[in-house]
């Protein structure tokens, strides 16, 4: 743990004489803490952990909520941190927009350490995602297909996009260890089309596949219709309804996965770990990361506790006319990985 955090670090560029705070909560994440105090000691940096108390308010999961919030005192210390590594979940958060102004880099960290190592990032990664970024931020467009009947068209512009590929050596920037995809938000009233998910596709919330084919129907950004002859379409149905909220049926976050590392199938082989998270699900190569609900970390005033990433397989993916994804590939030449040589 300390040799890859310690490579971890070295990727987040941090030198002799920076400051590096470790943000934990309770007892979680214990021997994860104490590894990066030894590995950012190691490289001549100033550590320590500031630990906070979560308390039932701020339960694990709910997004936008977490013990920082009125810690006044804890929130100016991060704030003259060089790298604070987040172990208690601030995405989504004022106070983690405002720690970023103050020019601190933020990585958060919470998975075990097993996906640590299994999807560990690289350059070729950060590459590859940035070039996918670059890209989202000069298209006017963007749509995916697929053989099921996906067809779905995002008008593009309105909203920046953001990069996550694992490690994070700018000011200010924030990024999650691991991760491998950049995103966007479609404009306001942009999106239109249907979105047919099939057995394979993940329902990150519940971390479960789809079992039974899910048509959404979607109409100026917000999902008008859910159906399907399965318990699937249900289950989503009654899932967004609970939230009585109508900004829950609203199309967030799109993209598309990049780290030939990260595994479709981890749930099926892992499900009896409940501390793994969803970074497999969102990150793995050629998924359409499709979501449903805020757009808070995009700059939108979406802010609903409903949030449903559904990576999808097996779709085309255009912006403008350049082609990335065919059949759940990715065949643009500069975000292309060679599985075959990769895996040798
Ligand atoms: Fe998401």
């Amino acid at each position: 743990m300390f040799e890859l955090f310690t490579r971890e670090l070295e990727l987040c560029g941090v030198k002799p004489g920076e400051d590096v705070i470790v943000l934990t909560a309770d007892d979680e994440w214990q021997e994860h803490a104490q590894a990066f105090m030894a590995a950012a000691a190691h490289l001549g940096a100033n550590t320590f952990n500031l630990n906070l108390r979560r308390g039932q308010r701020n339960a694990v999961g709910v997004q936008g909520r977490h013990p920082l919030v009125g810690n006044q005192l804890a929130l100016t210390t991060l704030k003259c941190a060089s790298l604070v590594i987040d172990m208690v979940g601030l995405l989504f958060s004022r106070e983690q927009a405002e720690i970023q102004a103050a020019g601190v880099r933020i990585l958060r960290v919470m998975e075990p350490f097993h996906v640590l190592q299994q999807m560990f990032p690289t350059q070729d990664l950060r590459r590859r995602v940035e070039y996918a970024k670059c890209l989202l931020e000069s298209a006017k467009q963007l749509r995916f297909t697929s053989d099921a009947g996906t067809d779905i068209t995002y008008q593009l512009g309105q909203y920046p996009v953001i990069s996550e590929y694992g490690f994070t050596a700018e000011a200010g920037r924030w990024d999650h260890f691991p991760s491998g995809f950049s995103f966007t938000q479609g404009n306001d009233g942009g999106v239109d089309g249907v979105v047919v998910m099939q057995p394979g596709d993940i329902l990150c919330a519940f971390k479960q596949y789809v079992q039974s084919p899910v048509i959404l129907q979607i109409r100026k950004g917000y999902v008008v219709d859910i159906s399907g002859s399965g318990m699937d379409a249900e289950l989503i149905r009654s899932y967004i309804d609970s939230f009585n909220d109508p900004r829950a049926y609203a199309v967030s976050h799109i993209g598309w996965g990049l780290n030939e590392k990260a595994r479709w199938y981890q749930f099926s082989v892992t499900r009896q770990l409940p501390i793994e998270h969803v970074m497999n699900a969102l990150s793995f190569y050629g998924n359409v990361l499709f979501s449903l609900g805020p757009n808070l970390e995009l700059g939108g005033t979406n802010d609903t506790a409903c949030h449903l990433d559904l990576p999808l397989r097996n779709c085309n993916l255009w912006l403008d006319d350049v082609q990335i994804l065919k059949n759940g590939d990715v065949i643009h030449p500069e975000m292309r990985v060679d599985l075959a040589a990769a895996a040798m």
